[in-house]
């Protein structure tokens, strides 16, 4: 114990200095979650908002969530996005009670004071009170007051925000690599196909662990093997940035080839199995550059995924410290014609909760959970591919996680 009185002890103890052992404890501990929301989702990070294009008119608005903390972003009258808190600044009333809409100003229901479109307080009703009598001090200026601003960024038609200051800018935080990954896929103004959130039963972590997690991908998914959608030998790689808290893995296929089988035998498949209807998996190198499968992640709690035509924004929303909510964003872009739209939305069998390959992912959290109640000592292994977090040309490890952790340390201060 530090007698300075600075030093807060650590919820969670780490086996060593090293990100290769990770203990169970931080996925169950109800003190380690708080801070979760303090330093990884209230600090130095860009989280995931909204698309540019839901904002599409002045006054168009999305309320939405940061970790467990409710925001507002909003256009305003100049054309600029705006996010803030969804917190009125009189007694704290939630201001904002629909998920999206259009309005001129935010008018709280409590005491009806009112906000403009950048968050200002430009209302307060009864302000000089009710026949000379009551109202406000005349100290008490509406000019002092406003909701709280976060910083908003945008990158590939997609808003950020960060509540810190301190946040590096967008593009030099997501790293050079993240960043090309991420404007590879968001090359075109976005059109959402449909939305659809999933509730894990798990601590948030161990989902994000998940996607990062290149080695199950080929034996949790039997689908991707069976039928050659992603196989850890195809050519491939992980870029991990500096920090380690974002990532994206690629793997690329032969299309001219795929196209070839796919004529001839349906789909191939080394076990007995085959598609009654293998439309599901009919696919273009719409990218042109043979890469079928990118993963990427925006620490702490954004995906953004194409498994071969299906794109699809994943947000990763912290409801407890056992429990999750993943929201699906499927997307499409305004240059697609009707049979991409239709390749795009058969495909999207694949994904989602019901999906041939992420119903997996859903549940296999929530086992973890499960095993984890009351008999949580101890770590688990995260050594694949070595100790470093670094970028990798091959997928056979678990580099992208130790990345997560490298960088969830630092800004935890653990
Ligand atoms: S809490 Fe919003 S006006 Fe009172
Ligand atoms: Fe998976």
């Amino acid at each position: 114990m530090s007698h300075s009185g600075l030093a807060v002890e650590p919820a969670v103890r780490w086996p060593s200095n090293g990100i290769s052992e990770v203990p169970f404890r931080v996925y169950t501990d109800q003190v380690q979650y708080q801070r979760e929301q303090e330093r990884l989702f209230r600090g130095k990070t860009w989280n995931y908002l909204c698309l540019a294009v839901e904002l599409a008119k002045p006054g168009d608005y999305i309320a939405t969530t940061i970790g467990e903390v409710a925001v507002i972003v909003a256009r305003d009258a100049d054309g600029a996005v705006n996010a803030f808190l969804n917190r009125c600044v009189h007694r704290g009333n939630l201001l904002c009670l629909e998920a999206r809409g259009n309005v001129k100003e935010f008018g709280c229901i409590y005491h009806g004071w009112v906000y403009d479109l950048a968050g200002r307080l430009t209302g307060v009703a009864f302000e000089k009170g009710v026949q000379r009598q009551g109202g406000m001090p005349p100290e008490f200026r509406k000019e002092d007051h406003a909701l709280q601003p976060l910083r908003v960024a945008e990158l590939g038609g997609i808003v950020f925000g960060t509540f810190s200051d301190e946040t590096l800018a967008l593009e030099e935080w997501l790293g050079v690599d993240v960043t090309r990954g991420l404007t590879r896929v968001m090359n075109r103004t976005p059109v959402i196909l449909g939305r659809s959130t999933q509730i894990l039963p798990n601590n948030w972590k161990l989902y994000f662990e998940n996607v990062k997690d290149t080695y199950h991908a080929s034996i949790l998914h039997l689908f991707l093997t069976t039928f050659r959608i992603n196989r850890l030998s195809m050519p491939g790689g992980i870029y991990i940035n500096h920090d380690g808290g974002n990532h994206y893995t690629y793997a690329m296929l032969d299309y001219a080839a795929e196209d070839a089988t796919y004529k001839d035998a349906g789909l191939r498949s080394e076990s007995e199995f085959r598609l009654e209807d293998p439309s599901v998996v009919e696919s273009v190198d719409e990218y042109g550059d043979g890469v079928s499968v990118q993963i990427l992640t925006v620490f702490p709690g954004m995906v953004l995924q194409q498994v071969r035509n299906t794109i699809a924004i994943r947000v990763v929303r912290p409801r407890g410290v056992d429990k999750t909510h993943l929201e699906w964003i499927h997307l499409g872009f305004d240059t697609d014609d009707e049979a991409m739209t239709e390749r795009r939305l058969r495909q999207g069998n694949l994904i989602g909760a019901a999906g041939y390959i992420a119903m997996e992912d859903g549940f296999i959290g929530g086992f973890v959970q499960r095993a984890l109640q009351y008999n949580d000592e101890g770590s688990g292994i995260v050594m694949m591919g070595g100790h470093e977090a670094e970028s990798q040309n091959f997928r056979a490890s678990e580099a992208a996680i130790r990345g997560f952790w490298k960088h969830y340390r630092a800004l935890m201060g653990e």
